[in-house]
């Protein structure tokens, strides 16, 4: 391997964008829907309302994400390398959403395709995103979290429907011009612990059939205190594990900007990794849980609190399992 060849560019988020449909499901909608109410919805899981996107697809949140970020930021749509959309989502089965996206922000000089790893697939794509920056193939990548979680999930199951919503949010990263960006990361999975949040069928496992509709394996079921669980020592284990490596004290920490599943969850890693509320990002009662979406919009809600250098550490759990932290300094 010849190493002069290799290139240890670092990688910077340099724009944020984000989308949120108008609609609101609240907490007291969700009550004339299922068993349930506003009282034990707050107190277990930190949501008061989520949105909710009528008769369009995920792409339309993702392009509002990325519309959003080219406008604010002057981007030139056709500098842009490639395209991510990380989604469990896609408007179709077949066919990249991402493909769809970037043709429709004029992103014609870009490649572009889907990445699947549910709640964690923003922190995976970052992950890659950084990843390609570093390598010095790509100069501008879109990283774009979306999700329409209103059309997987059953809204007669009160396990489910009261969690999710739909959002949008995008980023840009780019060769970072200073000593700030993409730090680390600690990224894991476990599949054997799949079944314990999933879509049954409508994959190649159970391919859709009358029985399988007749069955509801079409939308998602979740065992709620079993992936509770998990995700409340993995997205620790791994705060933690990035923290130790870089040798960073709770106090320098800037923000911890954990996936939004659970304001539990939350405030159990935030707790194990020293950090005071002020330190810890959160938008869970306007928004839910949106999935892969829920980080970028974080980001996008937060911006304008960020300074040059700040110490961001992500943490996220999701479906597959897959979960794992990140450490990044705030570019711009
Ligand atoms: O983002 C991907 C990863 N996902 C997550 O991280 C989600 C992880 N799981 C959770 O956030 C929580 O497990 C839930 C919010 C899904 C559930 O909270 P929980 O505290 O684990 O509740 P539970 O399932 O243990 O249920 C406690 C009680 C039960 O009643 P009994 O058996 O104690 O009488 C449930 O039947 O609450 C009842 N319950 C409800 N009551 C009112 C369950 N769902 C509801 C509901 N409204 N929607």
């Amino acid at each position: 391997m010849n190493l002069e060849k290799i290139n240890h560019t670092k990688a910077a988020i340099t724009a944020v964008g984000g989308y949120v449909p108008d609609t609101i499901l609240s907490n007291q909608d969700l009550e004339k829907m299922v068993d349930t109410n506003d009282a034990w919805i707050t107190s277990r899981t930190g949501i008061k309302e989520r949105r909710i996107l009528k008769d369009k697809a995920t792409s339309f949140l993702a392009i509002k994400a990325a519309q959003d970020l080219i406008s604010k930021n002057n981007i030139e749509p056709e500098s842009i390398d490639m395209v991510i959309v990380a989604t469990i989502t896609p408007d179709m089965n077949v066919a990249a959403t991402a493909a769809y996206v970037a043709s429709s922000i004029g992103a014609f000089n870009a490649f572009a395709y889907d990445l699947s790893a549910a709640c964690s697939g923003f922190l995976y794509g970052m992950s890659t995103s950084a990843a390609y920056i570093a390598s010095g193939k790509y100069k501008k990548v879109l990283l774009i979290g979306a999700d329409k979680m209103s059309s997987i999930v059953d809204y007669t199951d009160r396990d489910t429907c009261i969690i999710f919503g739909d959002g949008a949010g995008a980023v840009l990263f780019e060769p970072s011009i200073n000593e700030f960006g993409w730090e680390d990361e600690y990224l894991r999975s476990n599949g054997e612990e799949r079944m314990a949040l999933r879509i049954k069928a409508g994959g190649s496992l159970y391919p859709t059939s009358k029985e399988t509709v007749e069955n509801k394996w079409h939308t998602l079921f979740q065992e709620g205190k079993t992936v509770f669980k998990y995700a409340v020592s993995e997205m620790a284990n791994a705060a933690e594990k990035i923290k130790e490596r870089n040798n960073l004290k709770g106090e320098e920490i800037s923000y911890l900007v954990p996936h939004q599943a659970n304001k539990r969850i939350i405030d159990a890693t935030a707790d194990k990794i020293g950090l005071k509320e002020n330190q810890v990002l959160m938008n869970i009662a306007f928004y839910g849980n949106t999935t892969a979406a829920t980080i970028p919009l974080l980001l996008n809600d937060n911006k304008s609190k960020f300074k040059k250098g700040d110490k961001l550490v992500f943490a996220a759990f999701g479906g597959g399992f897959t979960w794992g932290a990140a450490y990044l300094t705030w570019a711009f």
